[in-house]
């Protein structure tokens, strides 16, 4: 069966490739008494420029698609390419270089590094692409400024509000430019002014042509998605996909039923 939720993307460096193609994904889990099947057939296409969130009950497998993407865990069957590129398959060099060109990656607890700065929070994954630090140092004060905590580079993270602790960790995991910002229910620790904050960067960053590919609980950060797509039970329930705002080319779904 085939349903398709689709919105608009806008374009990137290779229109006709997608940001995000995921095949035919499969992930059980050995538990102690049963195998988890936490993903049973998972299709999804995500094109350049789309912001799509992830929805459903806890336990469907939404952290646990979201992580293959990642390249933080493997499937066993199926494949997942991000801008053309195999997360399956690769070696681990290939992967880790896949990931730090590709991949920009938000918790539901920051994971800041407490003990640097929030300038360097933001400059290391930079450094350690290769990059320069005087140059990585240059690019986190602009990814600060345009996040608006540029007055906070040289504080320590322990010091900042929930929302700003969540806006560094947003810059931090666009510090090397990745084809695809994930987060994975990035405001669930925040009270209702930090998640606001972040629910606008979000939506700013989206403007300005940045993948999104996100899972919350959160209605408010579905609500400025383009799309909403609901998991139930280790699938993508296609027929309840929700289409924010008009109707065009930004993400097909297809679930597996
Ligand atoms: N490392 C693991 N070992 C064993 N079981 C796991 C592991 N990771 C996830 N699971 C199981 O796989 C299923 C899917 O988990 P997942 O974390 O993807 O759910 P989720 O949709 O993100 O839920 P939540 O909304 O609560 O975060 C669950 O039954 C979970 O217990
Ligand atoms: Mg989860």
């Amino acid at each position: 069966m085939t349903d398709a939720a689709t919105v608009d993307g806008t374009t990137h460096a290779d229109k006709h490739t997608p940001a995000l193609e995921v095949h035919g994904v499969r992930k059980t889990f050995e538990a102690d008494n049963a195998p988890v099947r936490a993903l049973r057939g998972v299709d999804l296409t995500v094109e350049h420029g789309t912001f799509l969130a992830l929805m459903g009950p806890s336990g469907c497998g939404k952290s646990t698609l979201l992580n293959l993407v990642a390249g933080l865990d493997v499937p066993d069957e199926g494949t997942i390419k991000v801008a053309g590129e195999e997360v399956t398959g690769s070696t681990e060099d290939e992967l880790a270089r896949m990931r730090r060109r590709h991949i920009g990656i938000v918790f539901q607890f920051f994971n800041l590094l407490e003990g640097m700065t929030v300038l360097e929070n933001v400059a290391l994954p930079a450094i350690i692409a290769g990059r320069k630090r005087k140059a990585a140092e240059t690019r986190a004060r602009d990814l600060l400024d345009l996040l608006g905590i540029g007055d906070k580079v040289s504080a320590m993270p322990g010091v900042l509000s929930g929302g700003q602790r969540q806006r560094l960790a947003i810059a931090r995991a666009l510090a090397n430019e990745p084809t695809l910002l994930l987060a994975d229910e990035p405001t669930g620790a925040l009270d209702s002014a930090g998640g606001q904050e972040v629910i606008e960067l979000l939506s700013r960053l989206h403007s300005g042509g940045q993948t999104i590919v996100l899972v919350t609980h959160d209605s408010d950060v579905a609500a400025v998605a383009d799309t909403v797509l609901k998991m139930r039970d280790g699938r993508i329930v296609a027929n309840d996909a929700e289409v924010n705002k008009g109707a065009a080319e930004g993400v097909t779904a297809i679930g597996t039923l």
